[in-house]
């Protein structure tokens, strides 16, 4: 079992990652939680999986569990359903004492957090993620939210976790594109950290190597992102590092009508934020380190939809847009992240005359 502490201005939580956990969460949450009454939410394909699994551990111990549901997809981090669980956690009385549990991917535990940071204006969370992209990153940070029709991610706050609890095990039953478009981000913060991170990711080639390696993956991810949390909680320095590859990714993702996984537009967003702004003695090696590490395990590097005339529109309406500039996160050179201020005009201009 490995433990990270993860410490932020007012909290303190640690992060278990322990292969076989999701038998024993209720041992692991008697850490920080006493009796009380707990809401699992999950989606409808995490359920039929795990969610036995975990009450069953939870209901030896003595909590009093309640589960809701979700359709799995991102169109289930509503505002329907937030009402929906919150008026089903009134109904069944629970309050600031109790608890809510996400158990599944970034989807629930976006919405389960959100929940979190608003019933009774906040309930203890624990996060236990269960595919790749929420063992690497959505878990870990408090970030949480929901979306208003297709404006993602536009109604939310901060809310940390008491505890995340990942089991790598439960990526076994993950389908390989989820895993794989999961694993986008961790190659874009093994780009931003260098050193054995970088290595790490530099032996990884294929399906297997990633699922071989999820331990060691995870473990650095994590640590990376602790890293930038402890120090930036609410995104105002530092941690803006994170959307490299997110501004030309979320443009195309939006163009793509959902042909696109989000991953997968990260890692076309990583290869062309770095053509357009990569140091010029530096940037063939950026570009052709970064494109293999991304094409070896499946993920796209490029698209068709960043010649479209609509790019530049998506990326006008970003909620990172300040007044018609962006922060453009770039690498110099593997290890190093630079930060421009950029007109949406200049990059309009470059992706004009690049493309
Ligand atoms: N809060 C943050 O810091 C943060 C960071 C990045 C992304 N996100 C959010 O995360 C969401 C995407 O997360 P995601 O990629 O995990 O998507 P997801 O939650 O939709 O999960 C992907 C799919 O895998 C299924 N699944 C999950 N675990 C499984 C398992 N072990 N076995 C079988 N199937 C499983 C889910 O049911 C779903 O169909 C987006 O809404 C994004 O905005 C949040």
């Amino acid at each position: 079992m490995e433990t990270i502490k993860i410490r932020t201005a007012n909290e303190e939580y640690p992060v278990i990652i322990q292969r076989g956990a999701i038998k024993n969460v209720a041992k692991l949450i008697s850490l920080v939680w006493n009796y009380r009454k707990i809401k699992i939410i999950t989606d409808d394909n995490v359920n039929p999986i795990y969610l036995d699994i975990v009450k069953k551990s939870l209901l030896n111990k003595g909590f009093k569990v309640f589960v809701s549901t979700i359709e799995h997809g991102e169109k289930s981090k509503s505002l329907t359903n937030l009402e929906l669980i919150t008026n089903e956690m009134a109904n069944e009385k629970f309050n600031r004492s109790d608890g809510v549990i996400a158990l599944g991917g970034g989807v629930v535990g976006d919405l389960a957090g959100f929940i979190s940071a608003t019933y009774m204006r906040g309930i203890d969370l624990i996060q236990i993620p269960t595919s790749f992209l929420s063992q690497v990153d959505s878990s870990v940070g408090g970030k949480t939210a929901v979306d208003l029709n297709h404006i993602k991610n536009i109604i939310g706050s901060f809310h940390q976790p008491k505890m995340v609890i990942i089991d790598p095990n439960t990526l076994n039953t993950l389908t390989v594109r989820n895993l794989v478009e999961g694993y986008a981000e961790t190659v874009k913060c093994a780009a931003l950290a260098g050193g054995k991170f970088w290595r790490l990711v530099s032996g990884v080639n294929s399906y297997n190597d990633i699922i071989n390696n999820a331990d060691q993956l995870i473990h650095f991810s994590i640590t990376f992102k602790a890293n930038i949390v402890m120090n930036d909680e609410k995104e105002s320095g530092i941690r803006q590092i994170l959307n490299l590859g997110h501004t030309i990714g979320h443009g195309v993702e939006e163009l793509s009508n959902g042909d696109l996984m989000h991953g997968e537009a990260v890692s076309i967003g990583l290869i062309k934020i770095s053509e357009l702004f990569s140091n010029p003695k530096d940037k063939a090696k950026v570009v052709d380190q970064l494109s293999k590490r991304l094409s070896n395990v499946g993920l796209p590097i490029t698209s068709d939809l960043l010649t479209s005339p609509d790019l530049i529109n998506k990326i006008k309406n970003d909620k990172k847009n300040h007044n018609g500039y962006l922060n453009i996160i770039y690498l110099s050179e593997i290890g190093k992240a630079v930060i421009k201020k950029v007109s949406i005009d200049e990059l309009n201009l470059m992706l004009n005359e690049k493309s």
